[in-house]
């Protein structure tokens, strides 16, 4: 079994987080969210980022949070769905690590995420609609990805053993 990190990306509502934790602690290791590494450095969630800062100031914290989160050793690193935005971060979580694209279609996304107050890009008229686009926009982002695994309709425990499984014969 690989003692490489393993970083997972995805968009929002993908799954990343509750996969990490679970994943982590099959694998004995850490597990490390991009965004709270992000929130507790700044002292202020991710929403009030956005709101008080803009969103490339949020960028520039997240590539740094990458940039030492991804140094550290065996690790679940949980990333921000917008991490796939800088290629930086990808060349980062590349150099120790494995990376594993969670993907979810638009509807699965929306009724994980449509009850929540924290995803500030998402805060529009017809979140739907933002879903859809820029899940388009980042198609090709997210393909740059070792490993995709589809995680509409699954469980976690279910998805946490492929990601496992195609760990194991690597
Ligand atoms: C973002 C995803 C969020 C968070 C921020 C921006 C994005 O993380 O980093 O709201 O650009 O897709 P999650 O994917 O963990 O929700």
């Amino acid at each position: 079994m690989s003692q490489k990190n393993i970083a997972l990306i995805g968009f929002m509502g993908s799954g990343k987080s509750l996969v990490s934790k679970k994943l982590a602690s099959t694998l004995k290791c850490e597990a490390i969210s991009t965004d709270e590494w992000i929130e507790r450095r700044e002292g202020r969630s991710i929403r009030r980022i956005f709101e008080e800062s803009g969103e490339p100031y949020f960028r520039e914290q997240e590539t740094q949070a990458v940039r030492e989160v991804a140094g550290k050793e065996s690790v679940v690193i949980d990333c921000g769905g917008g991490v796939v935005l800088n290629p930086r971060n990808i060349k980062e979580l590349r150099k120790k690590g494995v990376i594993v694209f969670l993907a979810a279609s638009p509807e699965t996304v929306y009724q994980r995420i449509k009850d929540k107050k924290n995803r500030p890009l998402l805060k529009t008229v017809d979140p739907q609609a933002k879903i859809r686009q820029l899940m388009e926009e980042r198609k090709s982002l997210y393909a740059q990805a070792d490993y995709t695994i589809a995680t509409d309709k699954k469980s976690v425990r279910q998805i946490c053993a492929e990601i496992i499984q195609l760990l194991t014969d690597e």
